[in-house]
């Protein structure tokens, strides 16, 4: 068991209203911190209360943003327990993002412990109405003060906690996504595989874009040829072509290997679907637009779950997919998953894990 110290505020903060909640506005009492330092390894894990933090301005992730974060979630089931869902994964992901900035590994036990403990302290955050959740953003950030381009010799790992509703104001309703031909987010050999800040920094300016012209989000395009899909921002992405379900597979390294990714392949491999992970280039869903065939297209991730896309713009044409509805396939597995997630469908996967 990982050995934390615990300093708990004296007054709680006012809880915000369940139904009002939005995507990672709120923050609650208390968070997790534990310090790394060459040769002394990770230590002096906490739960401290929610603050500020003071920081040299020379710190290395301030300059050369050598940074992670993580994002998963635990939910309140009917009869009032809290769960998180498959912890296991993000962890792994943790260390493998870890390996690619030079960042020290952590014991998965000790990552595990340390949101458990946290998610504990914290329980009367977790909301319980309908479609909500409380995420949970571990991050880690270099801590060294010098200005010389190496890896620091000290971090800080941090957990924080936000009360959250939907990731898109439409909910579950299918958002409109523009494809981005001039920018690139991840190449080969790149950091598109990791979980890290900087991915989302370069995102930035296509998002911008997109939103300014009434869109949610980019559908990212392989940084070579501009002409496979990658993701969009904060999700992978699915494609039901003629019946027959495509994701763009990670073989390239430049997309996140996505936890709710993985979920819903085996999820709709269990449903009978037939679910290819493969390159798939945006001409051949410009195509099966074109003959009728693209039935639905839709995006998964922590945050956004299953948010079906009801209408991509390449920049020739708007392509409105099912109508801008929901279809069949995203719904039901919008239902299942998130009917494991909350305790209301049997996990047959084990995916569940209890915070007490
Ligand atoms: C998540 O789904 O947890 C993410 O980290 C995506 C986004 C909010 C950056």
């Amino acid at each position: 068991m990982l050995n934390i110290k615990y300093e708990l505020v004296e007054n709680r903060k006012a809880k915000p209203d369940e139904n009002s909640l939005g995507f990672g506005r709120y923050f609650t009492d208390h968070m997790f911190i534990m310090d790394y330092t060459d040769g002394k390894g990770w230590h002096d894990a906490r739960i401290v209360p929610y603050g500020p933090l003071s920081l040299d301005p020379a710190c290395m992730v301030f300059h050369y943003a050598q940074e992670m974060f993580e994002g998963l979630k635990a939910y309140r089931t009917a009869d009032g327990t809290v769960q998180l869902f498959r912890p296991d994964k993000n962890i792994e992901r943790m260390n493998n993002t870890n390996e690619r900035l030079c960042i020290p590994k952590l014991d998965p036990a000790d990552v595990l412990d340390a949101i458990k403990a946290l998610v504990a302290t914290e329980e009367a955050w977790v909301p319980s109405l309908e479609g909500t959740s409380l995420y949970i953003r571990p991050f880690i950030i270099a801590t060294d003060v010098q200005l010389g381009v190496h890896p620091s010799h000290t971090y800080k790992f941090m957990i924080i906690l936000s009360p959250v509703g939907s990731y898109y104001p439409e909910g579950i309703k299918p958002v409109k996504i523009f494809v981005e031909n001039e920018y690139v987010r991840a190449v080969k050999g790149g950091t598109g595989f990791a979980k890290v800040g900087g991915n989302y920094a370069c995102s930035l300016i296509g998002q911008k874009k997109a939103e300014e012209m009434g869109y949610s989000q980019v559908l990212w395009l392989d940084g070579i040829e501009h002409k496979y899909i990658d993701e969009v921002g904060a999700m992978n992405v699915f494609f039901v072509i003629n019946g027959k379900i495509i994701t763009p597979s990670l073989a390239e390294g430049s997309i996140l290997p996505g936890v709710t990714r993985a979920s819903c392949i085996e999820l709709l491999r269990d449903m009978g679907y037939e679910v290819e992970e493969r390159k798939l280039s945006i001409t051949e869903v410009e195509e099966a637009y074109k003959n009728g065939t693209l039935n639905e297209a839709f995006g998964t991730g922590t945050a956004a779950v299953v948010s079906p896309m009801g209408l991509l713009d390449n920049g020739k044409e708007k392509m409105v997919i099912n109508n801008e509805e929901i279809g069949p396939v995203a719904q039901k597995l919008y239902d299942t998953l998130t009917g494991i997630q909350w305790g209301k469908v049997e996990d047959k996967y084990g995916w569940t894990v209890k915070v007490k």
